[in-house]
């Protein structure tokens, strides 16, 4: 693909042949891409390629098929550890998606480190995958799980984090940009807070990793995670990152094959980073193939793109806000391209199928953050989200189906 000079939307929606089909007979308006992205051709032509020219299994073989694979899957982790500024490639574990690389974390690294009485912190928006292993590891070895609360808007309230925090915290997980509501957390101040008291800071970096620049250099925190399909890539792989030196102590979270330097039925060593971490077989094809989805977004330019976004996003706030009795829950400054808002006497999955109806994906519920929507009073929202490809002129066709739809449900 050559490098373009202006960000030119219709020629990127030619990339993704997803965009041209057709829904109940309307042109597809895909406003779900905080729960998975469309993926562009190269990423769909690469696997393809995978599976007709070099399927392999990695680091095992002696033969040409065999070094190849190799050769894509660690040139896909080099890409990654420049994508999110990594200072070593063996800092990068490739896991299955966002969701096991916190387990990952909450169980290797709470296994080895938490005592009773000892105490983790999350947020109030956290998404399950942030507050269900924690609990998990926090009852079995007697430690206490801390919540930092929020205000009715989202925000989450860091006098009372600041509070929260001493010599007794030793672990926060921390939500980057809101999976429900889109605002951006201060994260910079999280850490810093959290490193003041020596405590370890996990970022999920699920939202944050395909609109912002990511440095976790920069940002200092001590795990970053992520998911490839959020980010125009497949679905089934994702990413740890972690601190060299706090992935050198923690032990192996699953054992097995490539994680072992030698076994011997009475004793077993472990193998170096990242393949302590990748025990068996990995997901070869899919992890090979984050590299042209990392390529596609450094081709357009994350900026370009966020710019892009942000016209999304402030037209269609401003549309939506005109629509009687709509409220946009979490309507702040700081925020990524995702719009969650409630409707007085409609219920969200009402409306989801009668936009379906018109060809609009949203995503409708309590986008896996119940505690997140019981803080708020409300069963769930109606989300819609934006990517790279979405244009004004889909909002136009959103806002005119919102209408439509509550003539008929009013
Ligand atoms: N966590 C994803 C979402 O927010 C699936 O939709």
């Amino acid at each position: 693909m050559s490098n373009p000079t202006s960000y030119d939307v219709a020629t990127l929606r030619n990339l993704f042949p997803i965009l041209h089909r057709k829904v109940k007979g309307k042109d597809l308006v895909y406003l779900d891409n905080a729960a998975t992205s469309q993926k562009p051709i190269q990423v769909i032509d690469a696997l393809v390629h995978y599976y007709t020219h070099y399927n392999a299994n990695i680091h095992r073989g002696l033969h040409t098929l065999a070094d190849e694979a190799t050769a894509a899957y660690e040139a896909a982790r080099v890409a990654v550890q420049q994508f999110i500024g990594a200072a070593f490639h063996e800092e990068i574990i490739f896991t299955k998606g966002t969701t096991e690389s916190i387990n990952i974390v909450a169980r290797s690294w709470g296994s080895a480190f938490l005592q009773r009485g000892d105490e983790i912190i999350i947020s109030s928006l956290e998404h399950h995958a942030n507050i269900v292993p924690w609990q998990m590891i926090a009852e079995e070895k007697g430690a206490i799980l801390k919540v930092i609360p929020m205000d009715d808007n989202g925000v989450l309230d860091m006098g009372a984090y600041s509070n929260m925090l001493s010599e007794k915290t030793k672990f926060v997980s921390i939500i980057h940009v809101s999976n429900a509501l889109g605002i951006i957390n201060p994260v910079e101040e999280i850490i810093a807070l959290a490193h003041e008291k020596n405590a370890l800071v996990l970022l999920d970096g699920a939202q944050s990793c395909v609109h912002l620049d990511i440095d976790v250099k920069k940002l200092d925190c001590d795990f970053y995670v992520f998911s490839g399909h959020k980010i125009y890539g497949p679905t089934g792989v994702g990413v740890l990152y972690g601190k060299r030196e706090l992935l050198e102590k923690m032990p192996p979270f699953l054992g097995g094959g490539e994680m072992i330097k030698e076994v011997t039925f009475e004793k077993t060593t472990y193998n170096e980073l990242p393949f302590k971490f990748e025990a068996g077989t990995p997901n070869i094809a899919d992890v090979i193939v984050l590299k042209p989805a990392i390529d596609f977004i450094n081709n357009y330019g994350k900026a370009n793109i966020r710019a892009h976004e942000e016209e999304l996003l402030a037209y269609a706030t401003s549309k939506l806000k005109e629509i009687e009795g709509l409220k946009i829950i979490g309507d702040v400054q700081n925020k990524i391209s995702v719009i969650s808002f409630v409707i007085e006497g409609v219920h969200p999955q009402d409306l989801a199928i009668l936009l379906d109806n018109q060809g609009i994906a949203v995503r409708t519920g309590h986008h896996c953050a119940q505690p997140l929507m019981q803080r708020l009073g409300i069963v769930g929202t109606t989300r819609v989200s934006f990517a790279a490809y979405n244009t004004l002129a889909e909002i136009e066709v959103l806002i005119a189906a919102l209408h439509k739809s509550l003539k008929m449900l009013r």
